[in-house]
């Protein structure tokens, strides 16, 4: 059914409870929901919101449309957690609707100040003409999880940039805050990140767009972050409509990370290493991370898995997308890597060591798994997950341990979708090198970490339930070591 302005925009309490239930219902039966991963309860969810530790617990809240498969009228939808692996979904906590989030209450971020959780997110507003106004908007929780809005913008649109003005993160350094909002130049159409400073969270002062030396940020920046990982400052953003040949990806907008020493508040200067913009992960699926620093002094990292403007096989069940999983991020040999929380390991219920010499390693592996294989160095070979045993229906991981390359290949797993924005994706490695898996797959959600985390590729993909075989594809032995853990839901 194609969703008119008109039906994408009706206020939610227009909606019967009855309607409500029943898309509910339709999403938990499906086949594809995942089990371990934050989805939505019906409808659409994209951008994580407001990661945060507060009173004791993890907090993320989500993007929400709750009555269909599309963007339209957004809401927070609240998550909480003990040990950011088993989350628990207290629905609808900052509602659109308001004078200045009429038309959606849009990406922001989270901080702990006084005792209670400051939100700070953008509010779209669009005119009787349907012109779009963009306001930064703040909100207080208190330990009750009860939400007040301000009644007053924080920061309105400047004259400088176009209705493109959102996502704020706010930072809290040392008796300062800052916002970093992804924007877009009016004059030169490009995109921008802009930075604000308050030192009391009500008079914000424009320090402009935050100068850097990377090359090109697109037309527009989504979902700017900024974050401490081991000494280093990493800046996480989402640049759309990038020129192809600036990053190697097919995606239809990149989610990037780029490291520098740190960043000068003072001058407003970010000078990345190389230069470089680095993708975050070189799967099909991960759009508007966002990262924060706990204060166990950890960063962690969430993810949407689903990408803006590609339809996805659960719009016909009425309900789109879901989270990843959290991953701490660490700087490694000046690389950033991540990797699952080790709490991940309370979901495994049984473990099975991977049989040698075999070329089916497991004949009924479900929909909720971990698989560690180490596979040796010099060798090819092709290892197939969600099989009936043959690579006609597999997601197929080619692997080169000679010359040191990974391929995922969706092509021939299941219903096809996005198939316009390719259906592989390679990463390189070191050659000759021993090649490390940590894979997880919740359903239709697959996130692979290769090397320890060093890099990641995530993807959803939508598979007959009965090819539950994890095998090699050919009959040629393969060195290799590994477990299989069967997992629980969260
Ligand atoms: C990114 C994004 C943000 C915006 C939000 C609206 O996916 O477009 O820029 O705030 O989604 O849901």
């Amino acid at each position: 059914m194609a969703w008119t302005r008109e039906q994408r925009y009706r206020h939610y309490s227009s909606y019967s409870t009855t309607l409500i239930d029943s898309l509910e219902k339709q999403a938990a039966t499906s086949q594809y929901k995942p089990k371990f991963h934050i989805s939505p309860k019906s409808g659409l969810l994209n951008d994580p919101n407001g990661f945060s530790f507060f009173d004791g617990q993890w907090h993320v809240f989500y993007q929400a449309f709750p009555f269909g498969p599309v963007h339209g009228l957004k809401s927070w939808v609240h998550c909480v957690s003990n040990d950011l692996v088993h989350w628990q979904n207290l629905s609808i906590a900052l509602p659109a609707g308001g004078r200045y989030d009429s038309h959606g209450a849009y990406s922001g971020s989270a901080q702990v100040i006084d005792n209670q959780l400051f939100l700070m997110y953008t509010g779209n507003v669009r005119t009787q003409d349907w012109q779009r106004e963009s306001f930064q908007n703040g909100a207080w929780m208190d330990k009750d999880n009860h939400i007040t809005k301000l009644t007053e913008p924080l920061i309105k649109q400047p004259t400088y940039v176009t209705d493109h003005f959102r996502d704020p993160q706010l930072l809290k350094i040392n008796h300062e805050y800052y916002a970093l909002i992804g924007a877009q130049d009016k004059k030169t159409l490009k995109g921008e990140i802009a930075l604000f400073q308050s030192n009391d969270l009500k008079n914000w002062h424009d320090l402009g767009y935050v100068k850097h030396n990377l090359h090109d940020l697109g037309f527009m920046v989504e979902c700017p972050n900024l974050v401490d990982v081991d000494g280093k400052k990493v800046l996480i953003f989402c640049p759309q409509g990038l020129p192809q040949d600036e990053l190697k990806t097919t995606n239809i907008y990149p989610n990037v990370y780029a490291i520098a020493d740190h960043f000068d508040f003072e001058q407003n200067y970010f000078e990345a290493e190389n230069g470089e913009m680095v993708q975050l992960d070189e799967g099909f699926d991960v759009y508007a991370s966002q990262a924060f620093n706990a204060p166990d002094g950890n960063a962690y990292l969430i993810s949407w898995i689903g990408l803006p403007e590609i339809a996805y096989p659960t719009d016909k069940e009425n309900w789109a997308h879901c989270l990843s999983m959290v991953k701490q991020l660490k700087i490694i040999d000046g690389q950033l890597y991540q990797q699952p929380v080790a709490a991940m390991s309370k979901l495994r219920d049984y473990e099975q060591k991977l049989p040698q010499k075999q070329r089916i390693l497991i004949e009924k592996a479900g929909q909720q798994y971990e698989l560690q294989l180490t596979l040796g160095a010099n060798q090819t070979g092709d290892l197939l997950l969600a099989s009936d045993g043959t690579t006609e229906h597999a997601l197929q991981l080619k692997f080169n341990t000679i010359d040191g390359k990974l391929t995922v290949d969706r092509s021939n797993v299941g219903e096809k979708f996005g198939v316009e924005f390719g259906e592989q994706r390679q990463i390189r490695l070191d050659p000759n090198a021993p090649l490390m898996l940590d894979i997880f797959v919740d359903h239709s959600v697959c996130e692979i970490f290769v090397n320890d985390g060093q890099k990641v590729l995530t993807l959803r993909y939508f598979a007959d339930e009965s090819h539950t075989k994890i095998a090699f594809s050919d009959e040629k032995l393969m060195n290799y070591t590994g477990q299989y853990f069967a997992l629980n839901d969260m």
